[in-house]
Formats: structure tokens, C-alpha cells, sequence
């Protein structure tokens, strides 16, 4: 999403004359586009903020802004750090012409202002920070779901859909710009819709109008929510053959007390269905998903439900955390905070051996099978091998045969770690 946002503040910046450089000391202007999720974001910007401070005192003429969700979150606070000349958040950034020159003349300056409507229409994303390989185009905006825990529908407002033409024209600019494999992004993507007088879409209508359009391209997308996974999406996904067979879906917790706490939406057995109904229509479909440990009342019993759904959906791969109490959100005005920190560490540990194992198992059950992989770079282990990854966002590491980025092979597997697979290519 951030690398999205940061594309966006480039196209904007380039038509004032901005150019990016690689280095700190190369920069007139540092801007931090920075995430509030969990309070360790947030540390490592105001470390990093520590160092900058440091650096504006030697090289004097330096101006730093900080951009997105801590930018909204955090607001004006971060003129005492005495480093931030800006501040704006993620609704902002067709303003910051005005604000940098602003801070020209040395006022400290902040936009905070959340829409209802900004989607930044009409910006074509400047590509400085993703890779030439996979591009990212957002759908959405912001998010409607309040999740309890969550601090990211009060730092990125509410839920706005895209145009499909500006989508397309974006999807279309990446191809054009060589790109092999486009990820759609939002909040909820489920919960994409647009109607004008032309055409009303969902968000399967969506996907699907990208991946026919760009029949070439392999075609992601994330984040799903599992109140909103409809049959509809599986069987499209399940129809139209570049869309990648993978599923990121977030289960948070598998426990319904701590779901309903959450204000998931969603019971354990509504998530163990929609995952039985991906696996029937799509046999091979990667499954992924974030999971944390130590949200209010958690008890051991919520924990142990926890592993069990981890177990019984058998994830290729998991984002874990520790549940990090965010000020300004529901769970924080209501729920203590009351899962001790060696407690919340000793059930992330339990997550993340229990994922290590499914993982393992996972890439045993792909040796002998074959895949198509798309070449994304060469592997940092070697220079005589390359990595791609599958439509089900595995990675594969193989002997490079003089492949490029942008190859498609047909490979097959024959060893694994837990995070890796490693093959050979197969002639087709
Ligand atoms: N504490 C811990 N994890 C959180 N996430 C969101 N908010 C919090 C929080 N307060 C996690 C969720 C979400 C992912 C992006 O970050 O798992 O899906
Ligand atoms: Fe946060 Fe829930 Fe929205 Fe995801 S769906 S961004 S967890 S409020």
C-alpha cells in the first residue's frame, strides 16, 4: 500500500521538478512515508527520525516531511521532535506543492485533512520503488470495517472505490513499462464497487476485466476480508486463467470470543467454510494470512483455537504478531490490555514454530510436482541461480539456464526448506 502512496507523492513531486535520489546525503527534501499498524512501526520512524536529526545538523539545508498513516496518527506532535518541517497524511499529497513551499520559507507546516472523495484521480504513479517486475495499483481507499484492534480507519479515512478506467489505464502503464504481474491493493478488496451511468462493477467484475484485458500478465491481489469472500470471487478466480491461484485472508484469531471482540464479523466457522470452498474450486490454491496473539481477555483455551484453525486450514505462509494496543481505537477506549508480554511472546512463539511446520510441510507436498514460475531477479545465495516465484507465491530458486526477469518456466520441484522451494526448468 505505502510503495502505492509513494508512487503517487513521485508522480506529484515530478511535476514540480523533484527528482529521487539514492542517497540521504544526495537530498534536498527526505520524505518518510510511514505505517502506524503496530507501535513498532512507529519506533523504528522516530529511530530513524533520531538519525535524520543528526544529519540535518551537519548538512543544514535538508528538509524532512513525514507522509501517511504515523503522519496522521502522530499529526502535530512531531514538531517538537525539532527534525519535521511537514507533516501530511494519506489524503494529502495533491497539496504538497503548496506545502514544500511553504517550508521554504521555514514554517513547519502540516495537512491532516481526511476525504471522503480523494482517490487521486487522474495521477499516473511515478514507479521509483517497486520492483520491474510485479506493479501495485490501488483499488481502494481507506477502510469502513473498524476492526477493534485496528488504527488504520482512522488514519486512512473512509472506504473509497476506484474509477475501473483510471485502474485500467494504470494496469495499462505497467505493462507498457515491461511489467509482468500487477497486484491490486486495498483495505477489503471484496468490497470494491463502482456504478456511473456505464457500468455498476464488483469487485470480481474488476478482476476480471483486468486479467481479460491483460490476458500476458499474472494478476494479484490482496488484502481479502472474510465477511466479504464471495463464491462469486473463487469461481472467477477459478475460471480466468492468469489470475494467480493464491489467497491472502486474514483470520486474525481462531476464536469466536476474541473474533466478536475484534468485531471480525466473521465466526471461526464462517473462515473454516469460505476456506473449504477455495480448496473445492481451486485444489491448488495458496492460502496465507495474518494471525496475532494477546488481544484483550485472550485466554488459553482462544490460543489453543488459535493453532487448531492454523492447523486445520494447513497455511502455506502466515504474517504473526503480537497484539500492540493502538491509541485512538475501539480496543483501546474499552479492552485492558491485559495479556501479559512474556505470555503474548510465548503464543507468538507457539504461532510462528506451529506456521514453520505447516510451511515445511506445505513444500514437501510440492516435490515432484510442476509449477510455472515467473523470474523475478538472481538469488542472493548464488549468482548461478535465479528465483521466481509460482502463482501461488511460493518462491523457487533455480540454476540459471541464462534466464532473464520476466521469463516463464515450467520448473520441477525436487527439495524444500519452510520458506523456499528449489527446482529445475522441465521442457514444456
Ligand atoms: N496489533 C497487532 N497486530 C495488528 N494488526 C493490525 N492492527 C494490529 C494491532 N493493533 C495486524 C493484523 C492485520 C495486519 C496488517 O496487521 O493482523 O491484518
Ligand atoms: Fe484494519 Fe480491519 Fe480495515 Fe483490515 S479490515 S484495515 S484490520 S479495520
Amino acid at each position: 500500500m505505502n510503495i502505492a502512496d509513494s508512487e503517487v507523492v513521485a508522480a506529484i513531486l515530478a511535476k514540480e521538478g523533484f527528482t529521487p535520489v539514492s542517497t540521504v546525503s544526495e537530498a534536498g527534501l527526505v520524505l518518510m512515508n510511514t505505517c502506524a499498524v503496530r507501535e513498532n512501526a512507529e519506533k523504528r520512524i522516530w529511530n530513524k527520525l533520531e538519525n535524520l536529526k543528526g544529519i540535518k545538523r551537519k548538512q543544514g539545508d535538508i528538509k524532512i516531511g513525514i507522509l501517511g498513516c504515523m503522519a496522521q496518527h502522530v499529526g502535530n506532535k512531531f514538531k517538537d521532535s525539532g527534525a519535521v518541517d511537514l507533516v501530511a497524511g494519506p489524503d494529502s499529497y495533491r497539496h504538497l506543492p503548496e506545502l514544500l513551499e511553504k517550508i521554504s520559507k521555514h514554517e513547519f507546516v502540516s495537512d491532516l485533512e481526511l476525504s471522503r472523495t480523494e482517490t487521486y484521480e487522474n495521477i499516473l504513479p511515478q514507479r521509483v520503488e517497486s520492483s520491474q517486475i510485479n506493479g501495485f495499483v490501488s483499488i481502494t481507499r481507506g477502510c469502513n470495517n473498524f476492526c477493534s484492534y485496528c488504527i488504520v480507519p482512522y488514519t486512512r479515512g473512509r472506504e473509497r472505490s476506484r474509477n475501473p478506467e483510471d485502474i485500467l489505464n494504470e494496469v495499462r502503464d505497467l505493462y507498457n513499462t515491461g511489467h509482468y504481474e500487477i497486484t491490486l491493493l486495498g483495505q477489503n478488496v471484496n468490497s470494491y464497487r463502482w456504478n456511473d451511468e456505464q457500468q455498476a462493477m464488483d469487485f470480481p467484475d474488476l478482476l476480471r476485466k483486468v486479467a481479460e484485458t491483460f490476458a500476458s500478465m499474472r494478476i494479484r491481489f490482496t488484502t481479502s476480508h472474510p465477511k466479504d469472500i464471495s463464491d462469486k470471487l473463487i469461481e472467477t478466480m477459478a475460471t480466468v486463467p492468469n489470475i494467480c491461484n493464491h489467497i491472502h485472508l486474514p483470520v486474525q484469531s481462531g476464536s469466536n470470543a476474541v473474533l466478536k471482540a475484534m468485531n471480525r464479523k466473521y465466526t471461526r466457522e464462517w473462515y473454516l467454510d469460505r476456506a473449504a470452498k477455495i480448496r473445492e474450486l481451486i485444489p491448488d490454491c495458496g492460502l496465507s494470512t495474518d494471525i496475532f496473539s494477546g488481544f484483550p481477555g485472550e485466554t488459553e483455551a482462544d490460543h489453543q483455537q488459535s493453532l487448531e484453525l492454523m492447523k486445520m486450514v494447513g497455511y502455506d505462509s502466515a504474517f504473526m504478531f503480537k497484539y500492540s494496543e493502538r491509541p485512538g481505537t475501539m480496543a483501546a477506549a474499552k479492552l485492558k490490555d491485559d495479556v501479559p508480554e512474556d505470555v503474548k511472546t510465548r503464543r507468538l512463539n507457539e504461532l510462528i514454530a506451529l506456521q514453520n511446520e505447516l510451511s515445511t510441510a506445505s513444500n514437501n507436498r510440492d516435490i515432484g510436482k510442476e509449477f510455472e514460475i515467473l523470474i523475478e531477479g538472481r538469488s542472493k545465495r548464488s549468482d548461478k541461480e535465479m528465483f521466481g516465484r509460482t502463482c501461488q507465491n511460493k518462491m523457487v530458486i533455480v540454476p540459471d539456464r541464462g534466464f532473464n526477469p520476466g521469463d516463464k518456466l515450467k520448473v520441477e520441484i525436487s527439495n524444500c526448506t519452510s520458506a523456499t522451494l528449489f527446482g529445475k526448468e522441465i521442457s514444456s
